[in-house]
């Protein structure tokens, strides 16, 4: 394999966002507003949460289960805001402003800066899905949620410095609170 000339090969790399422009949702598409649900509407497919089937919550009705299905739906959203925002973005930033550490080809910084506008798009869209649920749903979403854990990875490409409240901080807070706990 040969070296990249500075600055990367123009000519190995081929774009998949020639037209961004024109296919992309946070360029092309209005913001969702959903409509008013039926009442027994459901928010998350009940066989993906196990929970219902215990009897703590079976005995407690319908509308407990509503509830926790609207939770969960929260819940998932929110991991994608926390993904997107904590992890995916930061990375892409690096790359896009050049700080990966990494000798990329110009047109594929250009693209990062696409695909920072598109996952923050996502963030944005999952953020907006909550609160739209909350309204309909009336199922309060506590906005004090947990920080979802990430598994231990650490992304590369710059994305996070010890304090910035990125990435890393997400993983050593988590570590603190399990090993908070009592085992
Ligand atoms: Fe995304």
């Amino acid at each position: 394999m040969r070296d990249s000339p500075p600055g990367g090969s123009q000519e190995e790399y081929g774009s998949r966002f020639e037209r961004w422009d024109e296919r992309a949702a946070v360029r092309v598409k209005p913001q969702p507003v959903m409509d008013t649900p039926a009442p027994d509407v459901l928010y998350f497919p009940p066989e993906l949460v196990p929970v219902l089937r215990h009897p703590l919550v079976a005995e407690r009705g319908e509308r407990a289960v509503h509830d926790a299905l609207a939770q969960h739906l929260y819940h998932y959203l929110h991991f994608t805001v926390e993904l997107e925002q904590v992890a995916i973005i930061p990375v892409a930033a690096g790359i896009a402003r050049g700080r990966s550490g990494l000798n990329l080809p110009e047109r594929m910084r250009a693209d990062a800066y696409k695909i920072v506008t598109d996952e923050a798009w996502h963030a944005q869209l999952s953020y907006d899905l909550i609160r739209q649920v909350e309204a309909r749903s009336g199922v309060a979403w506590p906005t004090r949620a947990p920080r979802p854990s990430c598994g231990g990875s650490t992304p590369s490409a710059g994305a996070s410095t010890p304090g910035s409240g990125g990435w890393n901080d997400c993983c050593s807070r988590s570590s603190a609170r399990r090993s908070s706990r009592p085992s």
